[in-house]
């Protein structure tokens, strides 16, 4: 049966080490916050105490850092290099689309809408994970350094990371759970798991269904 590439190799592993690095960090930074709980205990003594904790933490948040700074210059090479578009940044077709959604699930469309390789829930996802890493990086490394911090910055900037850190920590932690993990577990449509992350590849008859665009647009011609 015919495939179609989804996600390369090198994206597959960017995505695979940004996992492993964002449940690392919620499993070794969420026991502090949730400090008084027993599940935080047991996490805590399972990274090894309090102090080896914050090691893995750390070690973590180091990672994902150099996850983030390559896919920077990763997406800067595709975009200016390559002369590749975008696409995961929103367009106008995208609210019209959301608009039409919504038409479409209650009643009033008689027809979803069709999308190309990336459809503006993905894009959604994409730029909150975007602007989600960015917070906890920022505040990480102000609470991990407080001293250089302070040089240039207000001492009001430390209780403002600490709370920003903690807050937007759970609500990325509730984000994946929900959102993410809905679209690509429990939805029907591709429970138990969608494998694209392992394969890269869809098949075509979920290409049709879902990327109706990008599928005429590869095949050079018209769905109806
Ligand atoms: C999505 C990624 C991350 C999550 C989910 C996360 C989660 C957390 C949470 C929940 C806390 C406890 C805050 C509190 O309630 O007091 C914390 C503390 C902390 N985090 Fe993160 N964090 C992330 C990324 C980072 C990064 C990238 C760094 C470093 C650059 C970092 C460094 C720290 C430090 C230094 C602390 C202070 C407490 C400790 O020793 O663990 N975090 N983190």
């Amino acid at each position: 049966m015919k495939q179609y590439i989804r996600l390369t190799l090198n994206q597959r592993i960017q995505h695979i080490i940004l996992i492993i690095s964002f449940l690392t960090l919620v499993a070794t930074g969420l026991p502090v916050r949730y400090h008084d709980t027993a599940w935080a205990g047991f996490l805590i003594n399972l990274f090894g105490g309090f102090e080896m904790r914050g090691i893995i933490h750390r070690t973590a948040g180091v990672i994902m850092i150099l996850g983030f700074v390559y896919h920077t210059f990763y997406i800067g090479y595709l975009w200016i290099i390559r002369r590749k578009p975008l696409t995961l940044l929103p367009n106008f077709k995208d609210a019209k689309d959301v608009v039409h959604n919504l038409g479409y699930f209650l009643g009033i469309a008689k027809q979803a809408p069709r999308f190309d390789h990336f459809n503006y829930i993905e894009k959604a996802e994409y730029l909150a994970l975007i602007w989600g890493t960015i917070v906890m990086i920022l505040t990480g490394l102000i609470l991990w350094f407080p001293d250089k911090a302070i040089c240039f910055l207000p001492n009001v900037i430390f209780d403002i990371s600490t709370v920003l850190h903690s807050c937007e920590a759970l609500l990325a932690f509730l984000a994946i759970l929900i959102w993410h993990f809905y679209y690509v577990h429990l939805n029907p449509h591709v429970f138990p798991m969608s494998k694209v992350w392992l394969t890269g590849k869809i098949s075509e008859e979920d290409m049709k269904e879902e990327r109706a665009l990008e599928y005429e647009r590869i095949e050079g011609k018209t769905m109806e």
